[in-house]
């Protein structure tokens, strides 16, 4: 939620700032902002616009600043506190013009600083929370530019990723950390920051993650970092290994499209070296549980927000089908105020692709504090919950860019696969059983491939139901999940009022709404429960509704009630809810496009929910 850049170096910033930018608008897109410092004698010049970051780059090319400024800070917003306009906008000044400041995260104490400030003099000039930082910068005393900081970050209560840069000190950045995500990186005689290690890939040659208490000055080519008590601290620097073209949209028209389309390869790479076909099981080294360790489990929770809660849902069917560990899904949020039961011998298995969710990353904590063995399952490497999880498994799905979750989703669904295999070979599968599954997981980027070749069939579908106002998606076991994460995909992108159902669910109350313009979305593929399915899709053609069908290929029965049909592989059920979903997220796609959304940047949502 919202992103921070910044440059120093030996050349021109603000090229660097607005493309970085641009990498990280997904994070927040109602306004951006630039300061710049140069010229002699040293100034700042802040740009600022609602919008996007073409928004921005009219603005900076109707009043340009000095281009020869060569150190530079950049936001782009999603607006907590004051609506999103220009005033609002980051980056924000100190009452004298000569500090600006840009901030992600919430303030607490806002309130109290503001008047406590306000009654000293201080005017302001935003509704934010944000341009308190600002003010009480300006107001230390101190020496240095970073123990400023410090001291002003000593009376805020609240979470920030913070740069900060002065007319003062020209050519330096102050960032600081705290339950908002900060990467700094060199490479080319310069140094940058971002909250998104993304926007810094092919530019930086290192990076090092801030932790939580860090300061960190940049100057051209180098940093240092310091505790909040002024103390040198050393945090590991390591080469940034994300390929450029994964943060470009590499022709397609959109981030989302592509990230559908990546999914065969981001399966492959999640898969790889990690599935022992001979041995019927799966290596996951980055978890450190040994047979003793695994055998002495006794039950499992699991931990995440929205789409990574969906596949979560997904992993507890699977950890208690295939290990015959008790298991359970806790929606992040609640975890930490509902004072769940937690036991040394409970493993909290914490999803989420950007690992900086605020409420997961609150329940990873409160697990550690509870004495559980705590596994994440993350995309994003070196983030927070990554870090703190100290264990888990990492996706390998590449940036995802795109608002709306997809291949991370298929990762997630492949990673809590192979560890209910790796617990279920430990505890009860038998060898062949193991074979059995890890021949279906790797299957999956094939599975997926199939339906990927289904995209121009699945637009037609999509164009016949564009219009909808309502839809309900409906599943049974693994597909359950999936019929969640479908109507999630198709609410946030395309504005569709869409419900997920357990199947069985309707006829409690849902299906009251169903009549001829409310579209039923039936995940029937093969398995244990296709029959009771079609039985449920009856029950929704009794009232009208039209069916739209994810099946198995070749399912004659499910053909002789609709045309509406989307075909999947032939596979296990608990593989067959990658394919249906990729189908999906197509179709959800086909109907945003239809309707002219912002697919990749959908109204109010943000890329990484790093507030509470
Ligand atoms: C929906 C979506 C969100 C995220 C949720 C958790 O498409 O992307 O529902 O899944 O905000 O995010 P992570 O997985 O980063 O913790």
């Amino acid at each position: 939620m919202c992103g921070i850049i910044g440059f120093t170096g030996g050349s021109p910033a603000l090229p660097f700032v607005l493309s970085g930018l641009r990498r990280m608008e997904y994070r927040g897109y109602d306004s951006a902002g630039v300061a710049l410092c140069g010229g002699s004698p040293a100034k700042i010049e802040i740009r600022r616009a609602v919008g996007n970051v073409s928004a921005l780059e009219a603005e900076v090319a109707a009043a340009p600043t000095d281009p020869a400024a060569t150190c530079g800070i950049g936001h782009t917003r999603w607006a907590t506190h004051g609506a999103p306009s220009v005033k609002n906008a980051h980056p924000h000044l100190s009452p004298d013009g000569r500090i600006a400041i840009v901030h992600n995260g919430i303030i607490d104490n806002y309130a109290e600083l503001r008047d406590r400030l306000a009654a000293q003099g201080h005017v302001f000039a935003s509704e934010t929370d944000s341009e308190v930082i600002a003010h009480l910068v300006a107001e230390s005393e101190a020496p240095t530019l970073a123990e400023r900081v410090m001291w002003a970050l000593s009376f805020v209560r609240g979470t920030y990723g913070i740069a900060v840069v002065s007319a003062d000190d020209p050519g330096m950045i102050v960032v600081a950390r705290k339950g908002s995500p900060i990467a700094v990186g060199t490479g080319g005689g310069a140094s940058m920051v971002a909250s998104d290690p993304a926007a810094l890939a092919g530019r930086a040659e290192s990076v090092a993650y801030l932790d939580d208490g860090d300061v960190a000055v940049l100057t051209p080519g180098a940093f240092e970092v310091r505790s909040l008590a002024n103390t040198p601290v050393s945090r590991p620097c390591s080469p940034l290994d994300i390929d450029p073209a994964s943060v470009e949209k590499g022709g397609y028209e959109h981030f989302m499209l592509k990230e559908i389309f990546e999914q065969p390869e981001a399966l492959r790479n999640c898969l790889r070296g990690r599935l022992l076909p001979d041995d019927g099981t799966a290596k996951l080294s980055g978890l450190r549980l040994g047979p003793r360790d695994i055998a002495s489990l006794s039950n499992i929770v699991v931990t995440a927000c929205g789409t990574s809660y969906y596949a979560g849902l997904h992993g507890v069917y699977a950890f208690e089908e295939f290990a015959g560990i008790p298991a359970r899904i806790e929606q992040a949020a609640e975890f930490r105020y509902r004072n769940p039961i937690v036991t040394p011998d409970t493993a909290l298995v914490s999803l989420s692709q950007s690992g900086e969710t605020a409420d997961t990353l609150a329940a990873v904590r409160e697990a550690k504090r509870k004495g559980a063995l705590v596994l994440s399952v993350c995309n994003a490497v070196g983030s927070t919950i990554a870090r703190e999880a100290g264990r888990g498994v990492y996706l390998h799905a590449g940036p995802e860019i795109g608002v709306a979750s997809t291949k991370a989703f298929v990762c997630q669904v492949a990673a809590l696969s192979m560890m209910a295999l790796l617990f279920g070979r430990t505890r009860r599968l038998s060898g062949t059983e193991g074979r059995a599954f890890v021949k279906a997981l790797a299957s999956a980027p094939d599975l997926v491939a199939a339906v990927l070749a289904r995209n121009d069939e699945i637009a037609r579908i999509a164009e016949k139901h564009a219009a909808v106002r309502d839809a309900f998606y409906i599943g049974r076991g693994y597909q359950h999940p999936a019929a969640l994460e479908g109507a999630l995909k198709l609410k946030e992108i395309s504005y569709v009022h869409a419900e997920g159902y357990h199947a069985a669910e309707l006829k409690h109350g849902p299906i009251a709404l169903l009549d001829e313009n409310v579209p039923v979305v039936a995940l029937v593929p093969q398995g244990p429960d296709r029959d009771k399915m079609l039985g449920n899709v009856q029950e929704c053609r009794a009232r009208k509704a039209p069916v739209i069908a994810i099946a198995t290929e070749g399912d004659a029965d499910v053909r002789s009630f609709t045309e509406d049909v989307i075909e999947v592989p032939p596979c296990p059920d608990f593989v067959a809810a990658i394919p249906v979903v990729v189908a999906e997220q197509l179709f959800a796609y086909h109907v945003a496009r239809l309707r002219g959304e912002p697919i990749d940047r959908p109204r109010n949502l943000a890329k990484s929910v790093t507030v509470e």
